[in-house]
């Protein structure tokens, strides 16, 4: 039965949407129809997602022009030709400027609709219907889109906000644990860069969450969103406080891109960077050790790993941080935690401490 648990807004003046939280949400129509421009609409999703969801969308929308694109799954599939086969369908169904692309499924499918949106005819709408943890909590809100390139992750993109946000939490039944796990590190990082209680209140219902308790689930997913929106509101282009929310990212794209995109999780690497920022904050002088305790033992209570993978080396790891986006006049700049609660953008920490940090890590697993 169709119950809505929260709406918010995330303010951007002409640009402001709504982010709607709630169970059987998918098969209301009357959401998706009140956000499209025109009866033209393009329903992007991939192989998983599509027997599971299309049809209630479809469902949802009869009557209108829908047309449907069904990409294969997997981060490595959010490149350049995948997203040039988005624009092949909107060419080829001859779509006009008052299109809607719909993305219906995890962060991937929102990235790679989100940046063919912003770049078709300039510009054009889309909606945003994560079915993943990760995505209902981080990615389908905030408006950034991009796609890979094989040098570099999240590399060629745009800033192009949805039209609305569409959390059906009952998508997340059918959500692999793994992957349920993977959105749970997005989540604890919410709890570090700027929300201690959040932080510790997730330490005593971890399991509770793990086991997709609805209760849990609603405030997660509410609280996630209700931070990530607050943020974005203030920075929408990442010119402050939007860079805290890559607490981790530096490191653990790193990982993604040194093991060649869809080996490791998206969230499982940022858990890992995540541990990594932690302890560089640490051997700094910020982070206390008690601290790091918890987090180390918060991301395993919640089966995330904490080293990166074997064969990575220190080397490597670096090599690929210097193409990080926050990257400055050639000069690395890391999110680290003064606590837990407090996350700032430095670049003030000894490059051999954060040598040391690295061979440290790459050493666990040799
Ligand atoms: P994903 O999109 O690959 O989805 C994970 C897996 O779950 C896929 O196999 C997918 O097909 C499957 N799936 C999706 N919904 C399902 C459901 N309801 N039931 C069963 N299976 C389902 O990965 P993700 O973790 O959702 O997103 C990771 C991506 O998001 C990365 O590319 C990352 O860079 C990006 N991201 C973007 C932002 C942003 O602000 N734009 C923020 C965080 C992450
Ligand atoms: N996920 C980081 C951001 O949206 O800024």
């Amino acid at each position: 039965m169709q119950k809505i648990h929260a709406i918010l807004q995330l303010d951007l003046g002409t640009r402001s949407y709504p982010i709607y939280i709630g169970q059987d949400l998918l098969a209301n129509g009357d959401i998706i129809r009140k956000h499209l421009v025109s009866s033209q609409v393009l329903i992007v999703t991939n192989t998983t997602v599509a027997p599971l969801y299309l049809n209630q969308i479809q469902a949802a929308l009869a009557g209108l022009k829908v047309h449907t694109i069904i990409l294969p799954d997997g981060e490595q599939h959010k490149d350049i030709t995948n997203w040039h086969l988005i624009l092949d369908n909107l060419l080829t169904n001859r779509l006009n400027r008052n299109c809607t692309l719909i993305a219906l499924g995890g962060g991937v499918i929102g990235d790679i609709t989100g940046f063919a949106a912003a770049c078709y005819q300039r510009g054009v709408a889309f909606i945003q219907i994560p079915t993943t943890l990760l995505a209902q909590v981080d990615a389908s809100v905030g408006g950034k889109t991009a796609i890979n390139h094989a040098l570099g992750k999240n590399m060629i993109g745009a800033f192009h906000q949805p039209k609305c946000v569409i959390i059906d939490t009952n998508t997340l039944n059918t959500l692999p644990e793994r992957e349920l796990i993977s959105g749970v590190a997005e989540v604890i990082k919410y709890g570090l860069i700027h929300h201690r209680d959040f932080f510790y209140w997730l330490h005593g219902n971890i399991q509770k969450l793990l086991a997709k308790d609805p209760n849990v689930l609603a405030y997660v997913i509410e609280s996630s969103c209700r931070s990530k929106a607050k943020i974005v509101s203030n920075d929408e282009q990442e010119a402050g406080q939007r860079a805290l929310l890559n607490l981790g990212h530096t490191f653990g794209h790193a990982i993604e891109t040194g093991t060649g995109y869809g080996q490791w999780l998206h969230g499982e690497a940022i858990a890992v960077g995540i541990c990594m920022a932690a302890n560089l904050s640490h051997q700094i002088g910020w982070l206390s050790k008690s601290e790091l305790d918890q987090i180390t033992v918060l991301m395993t209570t919640a089966k995330l790993p904490t080293v990166p993978p074997q064969g990575l080396s220190a080397t490597k790891i670096k090599e690929l941080m210097a193409i990080d986006k926050k990257v400055l006049d050639n000069k690395l700049r890391l999110v680290l935690l003064k606590e837990i609660g407090q996350a700032i953008v430095t670049d003030d920490f000894d490059p051999i401490i954060l040598d040391r940090m690295l061979h440290e890590y790459t050493s666990v697993n040799i």
